[in-house]
């Protein structure tokens, strides 16, 4: 069977969305496109890059699978039992500019996609296409076997949506990476050195294997073993 992503929702329209969104459609995927509140605001953007604009609920029903692109402080407004059994593509960050201060979403014991699928029960939540920044992501897409393809990097639990999304991440122009469970994907949030990483996918595999004795990786060792205390 040809398993595949063939019709993408993103929720979150700003720099992340519509570039997601234009590269997707720039692949041959059918893509809707959600914002906060009404969508008439974007329908003109989406238009112009082929996609659509529609309610988050309506951006939902009939994906294959839906990427959040809204500020990761926001992710409790999401329809978590309309996402219940939906392929969910997490490319949320926390940034305290746009979330706050919130020691929630810096905790080292968990990656934010665990806070993410935690909030999501019964939703298949995989971290991917948040470590790198946007314009990097308008300007490095490529096709599979070119030169200097860039490389973009995968954290989730189940195998097949693994699959499923690197086939995505493909089809937008990047070497998928696979980096682990959704645990791991603490390796790719602010902090970690492949946060922000533009670099193939020989590179990227080296700085996730890095991870462990790096700064940030020593804090989340030790907090996962349970020699950091939390307050
Ligand atoms: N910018 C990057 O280079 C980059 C790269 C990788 C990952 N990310 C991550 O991607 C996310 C979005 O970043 P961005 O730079 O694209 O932000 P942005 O330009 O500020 O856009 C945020 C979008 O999210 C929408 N939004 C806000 N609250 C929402 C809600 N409760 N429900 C649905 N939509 C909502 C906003 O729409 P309205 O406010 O109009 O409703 C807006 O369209 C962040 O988590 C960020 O860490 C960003």
């Amino acid at each position: 069977m040809d398993a595949r992503i063939r019709t993408l929702g993103i929720i979150g329209a700003g720099r992340l969305g519509t570039v997601i969104a234009s590269l997707a459609v720039a692949a041959g995927h059918r893509v809707r496109v959600a914002r906060s509140g009404a969508p008439e605001p974007i329908a003109r953007a989406m238009a112009a890059i082929g996609a659509s604009a529609g309610s988050v609920g309506s951006v939902i029903d009939g994906a294959d699978a839906v990427l959040l692109a809204l500020p990761l402080g926001r992710y409790r407004t999401l329809p978590a039992e309309r996402l219940r059994g939906m392929l969910v593509i997490d490319a949320m960050n926390y940034w305290w500019g746009a979330d706050g201060i919130r020691p929630d979403l810096t905790d080292p014991r968990t990656s934010t996609s665990e806070l993410v699928q935690a909030f999501l029960a019964g939703a298949r939540v995989v971290k991917a296409l948040g470590h790198m920044g946007y314009q990097d992501l308008e300007d490095e897409a490529r096709p599979s076997g070119a030169a200097e393809r860039k490389a973009i990097a995968i954290a989730g639990d189940g195998d097949g949506d693994v699959a499923l999304v690197a086939r995505l991440v493909d089809d937008l122009g990047f070497d998928p990476v696979v980096a682990g469970d959704l645990a791991s994907g603490i390796m790719l949030e602010p902090g970690a050195e492949a946060f922000g990483a533009d670099v193939d996918s020989r590179e990227l595999r080296a700085m996730l294997e890095r991870f462990p004795t790096s700064q940030r990786g020593i804090v989340v060792a030790r907090a996962r073993s349970g020699s950091l205390g939390q307050g």
